[in-house]
Order: structure tokens, then sequence, then C-alpha cells
């Protein structure tokens, strides 16, 4: 039985703030607890009103905080504004009031990715992340991982081909002119490292993802709905706006 705690929130700027004040709790009782915390973060559109509200959030011990980044292009320079390092530097990570602990930034124009997967892999905790945000795509990919997702693979990050559906979303979103300026293959958090995580906040407005957030909430888990396997995570919150809850069959609560 899923375990998805879902909320469905009036308008985007709602959602953004609700996951910020989730994350932003379990990130300070992390600091309390072990005098430090994790974080995982993610880009893309419905990561700009959660970004825009965690950094604004008071009393965050950012120097007590190591930051993970969840996904990034093969080959897409950092200054290219697509590039999700640009999008963290520029919404969020140069932003906070104090810098984190460290950021640990995939370098997407490395030589080598695999030697790239390697290096962020020595450098995730042992232990699961304390918190990760994370959104769905158009296509139920988490992170990169695109249907069919490999549930299994134990490396916290691997080297992915994008399928043509994710690569349109970019296009539509805007991040790119065509289809064919959008890289083919990214570096990204495996899902089970994703799933490594205390805490989940899955932020997902917008009527494009409707279909996706109904096959991940009320499908069966299956690797070709990547999403669906946020039914087996114990603690993990879905935030959703009226457009992007619409398909749903029992929309659990309304919030705002
Ligand atoms: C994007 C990014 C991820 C993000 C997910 C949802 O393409 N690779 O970091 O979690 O897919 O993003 P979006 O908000 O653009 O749908």
């Amino acid at each position: 039985m899923s375990k998805l705690q879902i909320a469905i929130h009036d308008h985007r700027d709602a959602l953004g703030q609700a996951a910020a004040r989730i994350a932003a709790e379990a990130l300070r009782a992390a600091c309390d607890r072990s005098k430090a915390a994790t974080l995982v973060v993610a880009t893309g559109s419905s990561q700009f009103e959660v970004l825009a509200a965690l950094r604004a959030v008071p009393s965050i011990p950012w120097d007590r905080i190591t930051i993970f980044h969840l996904d990034e292009y093969v080959g897409l320079d950092a200054g290219h504004p697509a590039s999700f390092r640009r999008f963290l530097h520029d919404r969020f990570i140069d932003l906070l009031p104090t810098a984190p602990a460290a950021f640990h930034e995939l370098q997407g124009t490395a030589v080598d990715p695999l030697a790239e997967c390697a290096r962020l892999a020595a450098l995730v905790p042992a232990a699961a992340f304390d918190v990760s945000l994370i959104g769905i795509g158009e296509n139920a990919h988490l992170a990169f991982n695109d249907p069919p997702a490999d549930f299994a693979g134990e490396e916290p990050y691997h080297v992915v081909t994008l399928d043509d559906d994710c690569r349109k979303q970019q296009v539509g979103e805007g991040w790119f002119p065509s289809l064919v300026a959008v890289p083919t293959q990214a570096i990204s958090m495996s899902v089970r490292r994703i799933l490594a995580s205390r805490l989940i906040v899955c932020s997902v407005p917008d009527a494009r993802k409707a279909e996706a957030v109904r096959n991940s909430v009320e499908g069966s888990i299956t690797s070709a709905v990547p999403a669906s396997i946020l039914q087996t995570h114990p603690n993990c919150h879905l935030l959703l706006d009226r457009e992007s809850a619409s398909l749903l069959k029992r929309p659990e609560s309304v919030v705002s």
C-alpha cells in the first residue's frame, strides 16, 4: 500500500512555501541531532518556488549543510542557460544567506562522465541523505531516470540516455531552441540513491504533469513509470497543485 503523503495546493507559490517548510524543519532537526545535514537539490521549473522559498527561511544553519546535485546534462557548458549548475548557482547556492558546508556539483563537461560519477560516489554519505528535493518529469522520470528506469542499480550516480519525451519537455519549457540542441545523455543520481533519503519532498505543479502524477500515485509500481517507486518510500511528501492533481480519483487532502 502506498505510503505517500499527498497535499494539493491552490497554486504553485503555496506549494513552494509548503515544500520549503517541510524541508527546513527536517534540516534543522538533522543539524540539532547530528550537528550537520545533507540536502539533495533538483532543478527544472518545478523547483523555482521551492528553492526561492527555502533560501528565504530564516535560521537554517547552511554552514553545516552539505548539498548534493541531482542531475546534469553531459557535455553542456556550465554557462549555458539550461545548465543545471548554472540554475542552482543563480537561483539557490549563490543566494543563500551563508555559504553551505559544501556544494558537490556535477561537472557535466568532465572529459570522462563515468569518472565524474565515481568522483561523486566517493563524496556521498554512506548513510541516507537527510532531505531530497525532487520533481517528476512529464514522462514520470525521477531525476533523469527516464522509463524504463533502473530500480536496482546500486551506484549513486550513473550516465543515462535521455528519451525523446524528456528532451521535448526541455524544449517545451524553453531551455533549448530545438530538440537537436538538447543533449542526449546526462549524469543522474540513481533511483536507489534517491530513495536512500530520510525525507523526500517531491514538488509537482502544472497540468502538464497530471497524467504522470496519476500513473505514479494510482498505478502499479513499475519501471515504466519511474516515480511510481515513491509509493514504497516511508517518508515522501508529494506536493501538487490543483492542475497536476486534476486526474487523481481520490485527492487525499486539500491544504490551501
Ligand atoms: C528535470 C530535472 C530534475 C527534475 C525533474 C523534474 O528534467 N532533470 O532535476 O527533478 O526533471 O523537472 P521539471 O520540473 O522540469 O519537470
